[in-house]
């Protein structure tokens, strides 16, 4: 085995032998990360057929690839939290005794690299040398895994230095799990259908992968690392490694305040996070400092500062458009990977929702031919792209800062059809807690599982949170005890529909104005009223200039109704049982606090009209 003379680290070079002997790859390769190396590697799948190269006139140096039918989204079921003790990993995670998991991955991985090249691929979660960075080290079987890695995070030589002779990395260990016997050729897309495990050891901080090559189950520094296993390491040293984006909020006059908001999978986090302004709001500007993941470490000053451990975005593809996210299409432009998206005939992409009409003829998404009227989705509805942060037009330079960005508020959302108001503020840190404890969902696409079902996803981490969840609401009650400028916590919802089930709200740059109430909120320079929640705009608190958006219509989408959430309230309560042994007594007292108030108020309460109705 060939390995690079910056490589200086012991422990690390005598894993990949280890590895190596178990997995038996025909060739080991240490990734550097350089462009030339990323080119080289699409060359070869292009040869292979696992990659098409898109028309460089209409996508430059972008590539489509096609998975597996059965390797689409993440598998929740087969993800594994294995602490020693199944009481730390919570009746939230799937379970299983590490020396049993261990023995059955041992058997698993053992020879599964035959035939196969293994990559070592060191990365940076985090601008390199950063007090909030750490470092892990990947090996896996798929070069698709390397370029997508390669965008993803910092990956190569400059890792390996930082690392120096005995540094921390979390070693991560990913096969696709078809080792190849002699002469045997490839698929396409390699994968094992009949045995997947996405596994993780909290007090080993190691990750386990076999069997699929799809996104957040193979690209471990992402939901993996960056969420599973650094919610464990935030935990014990005293910081979170949450499900947020990260985007910083500017005014006119040069203001700048930086908000972390969490929404479960597939909730608008990358619009919400690349958000243009209406044209009305002049010289008001979005900036993304990430879409999908922050570390946030209290600092020196007693406030919360964060980073976006990833280095570009992996975002659903379907929906997007120059409608909905002008930016992300233009982050797209270039130098992309996209995965179950259509290929149009003169070799560019295509997804539902791009444009108002489809092309007449299309590749889908498993290689077939695509009418408009055939009956079948062109790109699969988890489709994603791949791109660098740094293609971003709204990218916010402090996503390179090692510092962080510091975080003035934070904001908590789930997509709810009803029940939920527009938006309000929490009255304090604990209620903030609550509020993001039990939020609710209904799900998408982006897991395997039934579409469209509440599910109760707390902050928005339910299949990220790497111990007890009792435990994590306990630690950001603690976070909140020891810092001296909390950020203030809302709660919004873009999804309330009407009777007829037409969203009441239009979302995208309109969120806009719901963004500057709160940003306005933090520097107290907004009016809100209290109301049986939380505290909440009145019509003419939120701004809005060049829209006609009428009152009642307002006054709908913040109505609370007091049956809903005597319901929501049950529902909370069916999730505090599950939680019982660990359960933060703080949550129980604010739901009786929220019982009180919802008594004290009319049965439907709306805000106080402005103008007489
Ligand atoms: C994602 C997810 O891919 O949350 O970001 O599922
Ligand atoms: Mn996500």
């Amino acid at each position: 085995m060939h390995v690079p003379s910056y490589v200086r680290h012991e422990r690390l070079k005598a894993w990949i032998a280890e590895m190596s002997a178990l997995t038996q790859p025909d060739t080991v390769h240490w990734c550097d990360g350089s462009t030339d190396e990323y080119d080289r590697l699409m060359d070869q799948m292009v040869q292979s057929g696992m990659a098409i190269k898109l028309n460089p006139e209409k996508r430059p140096n972008s590539y489509l690839f096609r998975s597996d039918p059965k390797d689409v989204a993440r598998v929740e079921d087969r993800t594994f939290i294995c602490s020693r003790r199944q009481a730390e990993a919570g009746p939230t995670n799937n379970w299983v005794d590490p020396r049993e998991m261990k023995q059955t991955l041992w058997e698993l991985f053992d020879g599964c690299m035959k035939g196969r090249t293994m990559y070592v691929i060191p990365f940076s979660m985090g601008p390199i040398g950063s007090p909030i960075s750490h470092i892990g080290v990947e090996i896996t079987d798929s070069p698709y895994v390397v370029v997508n890695m390669d965008i993803m995070t910092r990956v190569g030589q400059k890792v390996v230095e930082a690392l120096g002779e005995d540094g921390d990395f979390v070693p991560c260990v990913h096969s696709v799990g078809k080792p190849l016997s002699k002469g045997e050729a490839d698929v396409p897309w390699p994968c094992n259908n009949d045995q997947k495990y996405i596994v993780h050891f909290p007090e080993d901080r190691a990750i386990w992968s076999y069997g699929s090559g799809y996104g957040g189950n193979a690209l471990l520094g992402k939901k993996c690392f960056a969420l599973r296993i650094a919610s464990c390491m935030a935990r014990e040293e005293g910081w979170l490694a949450e499900h947020m984006l990260i985007l910083g909020f500017h005014t006119p006059e040069g203001e700048k305040t930086y908000v972390g908001a969490a929404f479960p999978s597939a909730c608008g986090k990358t619009n919400f996070a690349m958000l243009i302004p209406p044209s009305a709001f002049k010289d008001y500007k979005v900036t993304t400092v990430g879409d999908d993941i922050a570390w946030i470490k209290p600092g020196p000053d007693g406030t919360l500062y964060a980073i976006n451990p990833e280095a570009g975005f992996f975002g659903v593809a379907p929906g997007t458009s120059y409608q909905s996210n002008p930016n992300a299409m233009d982050t797209i432009k270039r130098d992309a990977i996209f995965t179950n998206v259509a290929l149009t005939p003169d070799g560019d992409v295509w997804w539902e929702g791009m444009t108002k009409e489809a092309p007449p003829q299309l590749i889908d998404w498993q290689g077939q031919q695509w009418t408009p009227h055939c009956g079948r989705l062109a790109a699969h509805p988890n489709a994603r792209f791949t791109a660098p942060l740094r293609n971003c037009p709204c990218a916010d330079p402090a996503f390179e800062e090692p510092k962080g960005v510091p975080i003035s508020a934070f904001i908590f959302g789930g997509r709810r059809s009803n029940t939920v108001p527009l938006v309000m503020q929490a009255y304090n840190w604990n209620y903030g807690v609550y509020l993001a404890a039990t939020m609710g969902s209904e799900t998408t696409a982006a897991a395997a599982g039934a579409v469209g079902k509440v599910r109760r996803d707390p902050f928005a981490m339910l299949p990220f949170i790497g111990y007890h969840m009792g435990d994590y609401w306990n630690h950001w009650f603690d976070i909140g005890r020891k810092i001296s400028n909390p950020p203030r916590i809302f709660g919004v919802n873009w999804f309330r529909k009407d009777n007829d089930g037409k969203f009441l709200w239009p979302g995208f740059g309109d969120n806009m104005r719901i963004l500057k109430w709160i940003v306005d909120r933090v520097h107290g320079r907004a009016y809100a009223e209290e109301s049986p929640l939380g505290w909440m705009p009145r019509y003419e608190d939120i701004d809005w200039r060049g829209a006609e958006f009428p009152e009642a219509a307002f006054c709908k989408i913040m109505s609370v109704d007091r049956d809903n959430w005597e319901a929501e309230l049950l529902s909370h309560e069916e999730l505090f049982i599950k939680l019982y042994d660990r359960l933060p007594k703080e949550v129980v007292l604010k739901r009786q606090l929220m019982l009180s108030r919802l008594w004290r108020s009319p049965i439907h309460w709306e805000p106080t009209h402005v103008v007489a109705p």
